[in-house]
């Protein structure tokens, strides 16, 4: 059987497991697929470091480069993270004809579309299937299955750190910082979780399922992105009781005048088939006329999840290697047009704390009406001198409901706008 050498960079959460399973399963890999996988060289920043499983010393390296230039090393798996020096890594692997896997959004979604046109240029395969959703097959879905589909919408659960934060706090009512530490010792959160917290990696991925969606290149630049620091466990439990729970969901959609891309908190109606995707789970929920509607759902995030996606890639680039054609370019990304989040129609949820007292609803109701955005529901919790008002708002242009949240905040009666989250218009 022929072998096929593979060089990985970074040994971390997912490299290492797709290490140690390049090791320890090589005749199963090799039965299944008809190929011998053989783990030639791996790069790490401190070869001390207490590993789960002890690779062989003659393997590792600290120098990247040395990965990317062995002849022994027939493709180049990146899972080191982050832009640079992966960037570079990945772009040197291509320029020797050498094809790569990678699991890095933040990579393909700054300089995806500069690295796939060079993999174009040289006939080789520039993977990502573990960017987006883990172990959930979405990229290949969407650029070959998919590929003849007119998409309209896409609506992912994309970040693991944060589905497994609110569904503690919708659960457990487990505070926001406790939940974290949860999934940060469970392995999903990124080192640094700011980026899974803040919607960075989520938006990231918005990026790449956006661009595949619609064949157009959107950059994790241009995605509108807010996270969920901000949410109140005290909103968690009132919009449970209206029937909502709250996802930060990725959204990208064709609105008839260009594409808009975002990310943001975002409470689903508990029948969405969305809404019952909990903990580390991810899902991708995609629509269009001729499959109507398709969910994709499965483990986003953790080494071996992760890593079963990134084999599924490496199999696919070895056997083209073995087949000696060049690759064919999977992705094509036109420039494109986007719409920003202030044209689209948002529905809100708005928890209030107000004076109460007669005529206070009479003014707040004024304020609405007079930026155009109307009303759906309201509930009224009195509280003594105060009371919480929580309304429900019917779609309306995001650029009203912004303005008229910042009128009611300039209300004598309002003391505060406590809560402001957007409602998925199903
Ligand atoms: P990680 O645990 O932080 O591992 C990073 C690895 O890269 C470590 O082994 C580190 O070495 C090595 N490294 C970093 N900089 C290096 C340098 N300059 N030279 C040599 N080695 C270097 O990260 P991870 O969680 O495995 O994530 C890897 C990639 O997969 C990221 O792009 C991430 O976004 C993506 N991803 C992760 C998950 C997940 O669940 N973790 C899921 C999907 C996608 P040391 O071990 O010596 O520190
Ligand atoms: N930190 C990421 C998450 C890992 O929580 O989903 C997968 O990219």
């Amino acid at each position: 059987m022929v072998s096929i050498g593979v060089g990985i960079l970074g040994g971390g959460t997912v490299g290492g497991a797709l290490a140690t399973r390049l090791l320890t399963e090589q005749d199963a890999i090799a039965a299944k697929s008809g190929l011998t996988l053989e783990l030639r060289h791996l790069a790490v920043r401190d070869p001390g470091k207490p590993r789960p499983y002890v690779f062989p010393p003659n393997l590792m390296t600290t120098v990247p480069e040395e990965v990317v230039d062995d002849p022994e090393v027939d493709l180049v798996v990146e899972l080191m993270g982050g832009l640079e020096p992966a960037a570079g890594l990945v772009m040197r692997a291509l320029q020797a004809g050498k094809p790569v896997v990678t699991a890095n959004k933040e990579l393909m979604a700054t300089t995806g579309a500069e690295l796939l046109e060079e993999a174009g240029r040289r006939g080789v395969s520039l993977l990502f299937e573990a960017a987006v959703g883990g172990a959930i097959p979405i990229i290949r879905p969407l650029s070959e299955s998919l590929a003849g589909e007119r998409i309209t919408e896409v609506l992912g659960i994309v970040n693991g750190t944060t589905n497994f934060i609110l569904t503690r706090m919708c659960q457990q009512a487990t505070t926001f910082r406790e939940a974290l530490a949860e999934a940060q010792s469970l392995g999903y959160a990124e080192t640094d979780p700011t980026a899974d917290v803040s919607g960075a990696d989520a938006a990231a991925k918005a990026a790449i399922l956006a661009s595949l969606a619609f064949g157009t290149w959107v950059g994790r630049d241009m995605v509108h992105t807010e996270g969920i620091e901000s949410l109140d466990v005290a909103d968690i439990g009132f919009a449970a009781d209206l029937g909502y729970v709250p996802k930060l969901l990725a959204i990208a959609s064709e609105t008839g005048t260009g594409i808009a891309v975002r990310v943001h908190p975002t409470l689903v109606p508990v029948g969405h088939p969305l809404a019952s995707v909990s903990g580390s789970q991810n899902a991708i929920y995609l629509r269009g006329p001729g499959v109507d509607e398709l969910l994709f759902a499965g483990p986003g995030a953790g080494g071996g999840p992760t890593a079963t996606a990134v084999l599924g890639d490496i199999i696919e680039v070895a056997r083209e290697l073995l087949a000696g054609a060049p690759a064919p370019p999977r992705v094509r990304l036109a420039p494109a047009g986007l719409r920003p989040v202030a044209e689209l129609e948002t529905s809100w949820y708005l928890r209030l704390e107000v004076v109460d007292r007669a005529g206070v609803l009479a003014r707040i109701a004024g304020a609405f009406g007079d930026l155009g955005v109307s009303i759906e529901s309201m509930v009224q919790i009195g509280r003594g001198e105060t009371a919480t008002l929580i309304f429900v708002t019917h779609p309306s242009p995001e650029s009203g409901s912004r303005r008229a949240i910042e009128a009611l905040s300039g209300l004598d009666v309002v003391r505060q706008v406590a809560a402001a989250i957007r409602v998925l218009i199903a």
